[in-house]
């Protein structure tokens, strides 16, 4: 008499952008609702506090970016290097619009900010697959929410045209989605080429902590 064999359900592994995503997403929930982003998405904010989040937000990308650069020919990191992401320029040309020569002198980095800089270093040093997971929040976040933040930034400081909002700018919509499939792919190749992906999904963890910090420290420099 043949024995029935029980079932084997396969549950196929998770890809690397499949855990990043499911590891982050309730910290997103809280992240995109802290300090100063709350007051941005609520349509609230002021010029000088935008000039302040963009001159944080230019820190963590003068340093991530050469960052990347450097590490283009590492196996882990390399696909995620895709220059035609890089923010920083467009933030410097953001910065420029907004500033106007009456303004108080700029207020200086936040202390999470200048330890998310320090951060960068070390793992550059120690551990550069880790830049990976801050690749990954940085540049799928200004893909996706971005989007939407570029139309809440425009109106709440008026501004006409492009002058101003360079950031969230990575061309029509087709070409932001082109980008953020091209992104999922080069994580999914990260996936198979990383000598440790969990402690990629740690660090973007840890990443989307420190950007809580960033935000809350920012709203409470007004
Ligand atoms: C403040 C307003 C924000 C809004 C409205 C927003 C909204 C969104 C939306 C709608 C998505 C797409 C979700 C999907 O495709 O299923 C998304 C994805 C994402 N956001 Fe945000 N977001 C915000 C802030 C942030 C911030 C501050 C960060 C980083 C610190 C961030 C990082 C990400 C990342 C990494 C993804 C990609 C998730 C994935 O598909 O793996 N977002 N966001």
């Amino acid at each position: 008499m043949a024995i029935m064999q029980p079932t084997m359900i396969e549950t196929p592994a998770l890809s690397l952008p499949q855990r990043l995503k499911a590891a982050t997403a309730e910290q997103h929930r809280r992240v995109e609702r802290s300090g100063v982003m709350a007051t941005l998405l609520r349509g609230r904010i002021e010029r000088l506090a935008y000039l302040a989040l963009l001159r944080n937000l230019h820190a963590l990308y003068a340093a991530l970016e050469p960052a990347l650069s450097r590490q283009a020919a590492h196996p882990a990191v390399g696909p995620v290097v895709v220059p035609e992401l890089f923010r920083r320029d467009a933030l410097e040309s953001d910065l420029r619009a907004l500033q106007r020569e009456a303004d108080p002198p700029a207020e200086v980095l936040r202390p999470a900010t200048v330890a998310y800089v320090e951060r960068l270093r070390e793992i550059e040093a120690t551990q550069p697959e880790l830049l990976v997971a801050h690749a990954y929040v940085r540049y799928l976040g200004d893909l996706s929410g971005g989007q939407q933040l570029r139309r809440i930034v425009r109106r709440a400081l008026a501004l006409q045209g492009a002058a101003g909002t360079c950031f969230y700018d990575f061309g029509d919509t087709s070409q932001v989605s082109r980008l953020a499939q091209g992104f999922r792919a080069a994580l999914d190749e990260v996936g198979a080429r990383a000598h440790d992906a969990g402690a990629i999904v740690a660090e973007a963890e840890g990443a989307f902590a420190r950007h809580g910090q960033i935000f809350e420290q920012l709203a409470a420099a007004g």
